[in-house]
């Protein structure tokens, strides 16, 4: 697939939006979530929730450091908000239902406008109603351009996601007491762009900038390419400044709820051969998720082409001058249910960060878990007390893990990082982006079940 097949404003997303006759001079354009139907397997799914009637959410192109207005209305008759994950926004911007805007209803618009200031591959998700319309669909990918083009032939989107059907491809509940207690609640049906393993035409030869993005609520990923030559050029957006291993069967790149990561892909030089990209699912021998054919004579381009990606403006923390701050995610003894307002809840709350269970989205008086000053660095200590793995995300600023207690890991800039059973990992940033930033495990049972809170940058 072509970049402007998914361009908004190309007459193709005009229509797949079901705004046919929208006229596009009027300003920009809404992303109007809503019901839809689609047949994610053999038969029409409906209770499904998007920005069209009948299609996935879009994906959504900016360019670095230029303005996005994305004003989204809600037409279902729940309250919903939307976030846009690993951006480095403006805080009244983020789209954290009572923390940062209230939550939007049926009818009401909110106008989000924003300037990306890094490049990279990102995506959307409501933060309000988060586990039933993610669970129904409304996750879509977003890339920001790099202000110079870096030489690809194409590239392709790849929006990873289980969806939980029963028999008669009706929605089964997003989730079970059972899972929530523990690693989640998975899905059974496996999909990339909602579709079951689907094929892409790319130019034989060309070179494909591949954006894998995990936008699960629950599964960690286990994957590797096979059938071409690639390498990795970002991370969860960024671009990685060492040479990080190409993934095999045999020792996958995990990549958890949230995260993404960009390969540099050559199309094989003979038409008709695939690049598939591989999954390892528990019980099950590796899956191909999606595959890129390769179609037409051969380009014959050369990975030594591409320009390398540019270093997006993220400021260095100077470790030497750090203070430590200490995050413990675990369980909690209290309970209760959270407050989330018109929000969602699932009815219980098990964990907690340092002891505390997320009071809920709408709950008065609640404080941040850690209050950093602008222009400072620091280092958070984040030790996982639970037996299950945890993607913790922190909105707004962007972090670098410095130690692990358990393995090496590469400073790889990141939004959002996987922590193993009883790991303890040490990640450093600059605290540079003014506001109230959630901080939660994005397996959405985890984070609807207390696993939240947030940090305040002043
Ligand atoms: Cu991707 Cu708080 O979210
Ligand atoms: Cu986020
Ligand atoms: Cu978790």
């Amino acid at each position: 697939m072509k970049r402007r097949e998914f361009l908004l404003g190309s007459g193709a997303a005009v229509s797949a939006l079901g705004l046919g006759g929208f006229a596009l001079a009027s300003g920009p354009q809404e992303l109007v979530v809503q019901p839809a139907r689609f047949a994610l397997r053999e038969q029409v799914t409906n209770g499904m929730v998007s920005l069209s009637a009948d299609a996935p959410p879009p994906a959504l192109y900016g360019k670095q450091g230029e303005v996005m207005r994305l004003p989204v209305r809600n037409t279902l008759p729940a309250y919903t908000s939307m976030h846009w994950h690993g951006l480095r926004i403006p805080n009244d911007m983020d789209g954290v239902p009572y923390l940062t805007q209230m939550p939007i209803g049926e009818g009401e618009t909110f106008d989000y406008a924003f300037t990306p200031p890094d490049a990279g591959t990102y995506w959307y998700h409501p933060h309000c109603m988060t586990m039933e319309q993610m669970a129904h669909g409304l996750t879509g990918i977003m890339v920001i351009a790099e202000a110079e083009d870096p030489g690809f032939d194409s590239e392709q989107i790849i929006n990873l996601r289980d969806f939980r059907l029963d028999d008669a491809d009706a929605f089964l509940p997003a989730y079970t007491p059972r899972g929530a207690a523990r690693a989640g609640t998975f899905g059974n049906v496996h999909t990339v762009n909602w579709l079951q393993a689907p094929v892409y035409d790319h130019t034989a030869g060309g070179l494909v900038r591949l954006r894998v993005v995990n936008t699960d609520t629950t599964r960690i990923y286990k994957l590797n390419l096979d059938g071409a030559e690639a390498r990795i050029i970002a991370w969860d957006g960024h671009p990685v400044e060492i040479e990080v291993p190409m993934p095999s069967a045999q020792d996958p790149l995990l990549v958890g709820p949230g995260q993404r990561v960009d390969f540099a892909v050559k199309m094989p030089e003979r038409e008709g051969q695939t690049v598939n990209l591989m999954a390892k699912l528990p019980g099950q021998p590796l899956r191909a998720m999606a595959g890129l054919r390769s179609v037409g004579a051969s380009v014959s381009r050369d990975m030594r082409e591409l320009r390398p990606l540019p270093f997006n403006p993220v400021a260095r923390p100077d470790l030497a001058n750090a203070e430590v701050h200490e995050f413990v995610f675990g369980w909690t003894p209290e309970g209760g249910v959270p407050n989330n307002g018109f929000c969602g809840s699932l009815g219980y709350n098990f964990r907690s960060i340092n002891r505390l269970p997320w009071p809920g989205d709408a709950a008065q008086d609640v404080g941040p878990l850690a209050t950093l000053e602008m222009g400072r660095s620091y280092v958070l200590r984040l030790r996982n007390e639970s037996p299950n793995l945890h993607p913790i995300h922190l909105h707004g600023l962007a972090f670098v893990p410095i130690k692990s207690s358990l393995r090496t890991l590469p400073p790889l800039m990141t939004d959002t990082m996987l922590l193993l059973k009883d790991e303890v990992v040490e990640i450093a940033l600059v605290a540079d982006n003014p506001g109230d930033w959630a901080f939660h495990c994005h397996v959405i049972e985890h984070q609807k079940t207390g696993l939240t809170g947030f940090i305040r940058v002043v």
